[in-house]
């Protein structure tokens, strides 16, 4: 089967970045948001992110503007879905949320169409079940920034056809991304390493080990992490990553998984890190200052 038109649910973090790729892959896109301002939003950063790399000569203006004009913006759900070959939603991380929009996707879109989940953490299986193709239904988890970060982990749940795992890796394989296949489990791989390693430099903040500082510059020169842990809290969104620990700690029923406390008080406090300007550093001036605890 091939995959000519994408629709992307989300027009935020992840699905701008999701729409920009597929988009710049050849794909004709429509990226569907809730309100006119989500769109806009997301349309201001793919062309944002377009111009850098305009501005550092690798690609031309008008070429930057051809991928523009292969995303449509919608509103409408119906309409979004109604002739997609692939739907990659990317909403926020609320479970009714997620079944809600899954039964109505299922209800317009094409009886041949895949759906394909960037959930960083929930059930493939709970939302395929709400389906009526479960089978045409996976997991294709970017990362963030996606039009830089190299992965799609693909996720298989219960009832996935390996037929549609071949279709997501052609499509992922297409947008510039090397995959994994990963067998259903909360976190699937990543998120299951990634998250105790953040709640730990946190506990270990928590408890005066280190400052928020120095605790970056350790990982980052004494393991070649791009960035620190706590400045990727920030990136990532203290909210996404207490809600993904909490999570864990449900499903594994294992308290090793649980939030630290700091977490859960800076999230209460809104400090959801970059995205509202403060969180284990304070954004409002020049440079990033990190917070003392
Ligand atoms: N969009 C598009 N391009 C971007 C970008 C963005 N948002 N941010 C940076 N870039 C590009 C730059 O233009 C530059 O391109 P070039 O190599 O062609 O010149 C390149 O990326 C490197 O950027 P910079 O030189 O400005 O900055 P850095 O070298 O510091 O890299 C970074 C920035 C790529 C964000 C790097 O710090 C990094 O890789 N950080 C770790 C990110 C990470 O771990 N992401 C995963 C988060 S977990 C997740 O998403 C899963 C979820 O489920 C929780």
């Amino acid at each position: 089967m091939e995959i000519k038109k994408i629709t992307v649910l989300g027009a935020g973090q992840m699905g701008n970045g999701i729409a920009h790729v597929c988009a710049q892959a050849g794909y004709e896109v429509k990226m569907r948001d809730i309100e006119q301002r989500f769109l806009d939003r997301g349309f201001e950063t793919i062309k944002k992110n377009l111009g850098r790399a305009v501005k550092k000569g690798k690609m031309s203006q008008e070429e930057a503007d051809t991928i523009v004009g292969r995303i449509t913006g919608v509103l409408d759900l119906k309409d979004a879905v109604k002739d997609a070959d692939l739907v990659i939603e990317a909403i926020p991380e609320v479970v009714k949320l997620k079944l809600d929009t899954w039964k109505e996707v299922d209800e317009a879109a094409p009886d041949h169409a895949i759906l394909a989940s960037n959930t960083s953490s929930i059930s493939i299986t709970q939302m395929a079940a709400v389906t009526k193709r479960p089978e045409q239904f996976i997991g294709m988890h970017f990362f963030n920034p996606v039009p830089v970060m190299g992965l799609v982990e693909i996720i298989k749940g219960a009832a996935t056809a390996d037929s549609t795992v071949d279709v997501i890796k052609t499509v992922s394989e297409k947008v510039g991304k090397k995959t994994v296949i990963v067998n259903e489990a909360p976190g699937f791989a990543v998120n299951r390493v990634l998250i105790p390693a953040i709640n730990e430099a946190i506990l270990a903040i928590q408890e005066g080990v280190a400052t928020v500082e120095d605790m970056d510059l350790a990982i980052k020169l004494g393991l070649n992490w791009p960035m620190g842990p706590l400045t990727l809290a920030d990136f990532v969104g203290l909210d996404t990553l207490l809600y993904i620990a909490d999570y864990f700690v449900d499903e594994f029923k294992d308290s090793k998984y649980r939030a630290p406390a700091l977490l859960r008080k800076m999230v209460r406090a809104g400090w959801l890190g970059r995205k509202t300007g403060k969180g284990f550093y304070d954004y409002s001036g020049e440079k990033p200052v990190p917070l003392r605890f």
